[in-house]
């Protein structure tokens, strides 16, 4: 495989030992070299499996050899379990393209297309994939959120179980992100009230025995790095994420993967604004960069700790 001789691995181990565990995989999007540096270290301090997302967007931001020169740079050992994913990719092609660079999972995100279309576009980048012993994601129904390429409508559809079980059936996937109320970005609920459905994370989890179920648009968007951002210049108000005891609850009942971006730009934004106004004179990048690093590294932390309980899982 390709991929391995950058030291990564695909998601299929790190899924059944956290399906048998209960615990979740952190996927966490990174797109320059400092939210790399902040992810894998977190990862590696905690001696936790991790997934290093990369958008289409963001992989075209740090294009191909800069993207995979700093996989190299991390110098993975074999006591590492690090996957490096496409986060929603949208054709055969931009997967393909992945996965012949040096990426060990994809997921082809074809939830905009009729069921029928997404079953054979996710078939053929799971034959294509497998051929190569990459991991295949694929989803149905729609996560809403911030309109983006990433999401297809303000509205959300929740993920219908019958088609779950149809689509796993057909398309050989490794594992599916389902729709059960989370959204993309960081204006995520009207109110902390409302309710995952773990009635349909239940019923799929059931009938899927042992497939692992993702959630995307999982952050919890922490009020500490909302309020920072907002004593320091900023101006995001309604921000409200998932609340951590739900998403807690939804690794107990069959998610094994967590995707996380929103919560990194926060902190990343928390710490270059915390330093730029503590600190008005000053102007070497690296000074607040290197606030913004370690802030998605603290942040990092908490969550392998506090939400996917992914410490100390490396066998
Ligand atoms: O789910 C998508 C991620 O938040 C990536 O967003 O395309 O702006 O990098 P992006
Ligand atoms: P958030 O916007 O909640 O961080 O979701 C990220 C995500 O789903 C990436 O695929
Ligand atoms: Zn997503």
């Amino acid at each position: 495989m390709f991929y391995e001789k950058f030291g990564l691995v695909n998601t299929a181990e790190m899924f059944a030992h956290a399906m048998a565990h209960r615990y979740a995989i952190g996927a966490f999007n990174f797109y320059n070299m400092e939210t790399l540096v902040a992810i894998s270290t977190a990862a590696r301090e905690t001696n936790s499996p991790i997934i290093l997302a990369v958008s289409e967007s963001a992989l075209e931001y740090m294009g191909d050899d800069m993207l995979m020169s700093m996989i190299s740079g991390l110098k993975l050992s074999t006591n590492e379990r690090v996957a490096l994913h496409l986060d929603h990719g949208h054709s055969f092609e931009s997967c393909a393209r992945a996965i012949d660079i040096g990426f060990s999972s994809v997921m082809i995100d074809a939830s905009a297309l009729p069921f029928q279309e997404n079953i054979a576009l996710s078939a053929r980048v799971a034959e294509y994939a497998h051929a190569r012993d990459v991991t295949v994601e694929a989803e149905i129904g729609i996560i809403g959120g911030h309109e983006d390429k990433n999401t297809h409508a303000a509205n959300q559809l929740y993920t219908n179980p019958n088609d779950a079980i149809e689509f796993v059936a057909r398309t050989n996937v490794d594992s599916l992100a389902i729709a059960i109320g989370t959204s993309h970005g960081a204006y995520k609920r009207r109110s902390d009230s409302e309710q995952l459905r773990f009635d349909i994370l239940r019923e799929i989890a059931y009938r899927l025995p042992n497939f692992p179920l993702v959630l995307h648009g999982a952050s919890s968007v922490p009020k500490l790095l909302v309020d920072t951002i907002n004593e320091n210049g900023g101006n995001l108000n309604t921000a409200r994420g998932i609340p951590t005891d739900q998403l807690r609850q939804a690794i107990l009942m069959g998610i094994c993967k967590i995707n996380v971006d929103t919560d990194s730009r926060l902190a990343f934004t928390a710490g270059v604004r915390l330093e730029m106004s503590e600190n008005p004179n000053e102007f070497n990048p690296r000074k607040y960069l290197g606030l913004g690093t370690s802030a998605v590294y603290e942040n990092t932390i908490n969550e392998i700790t506090n939400i996917m309980d992914s410490t100390d899982r490396l066998r």
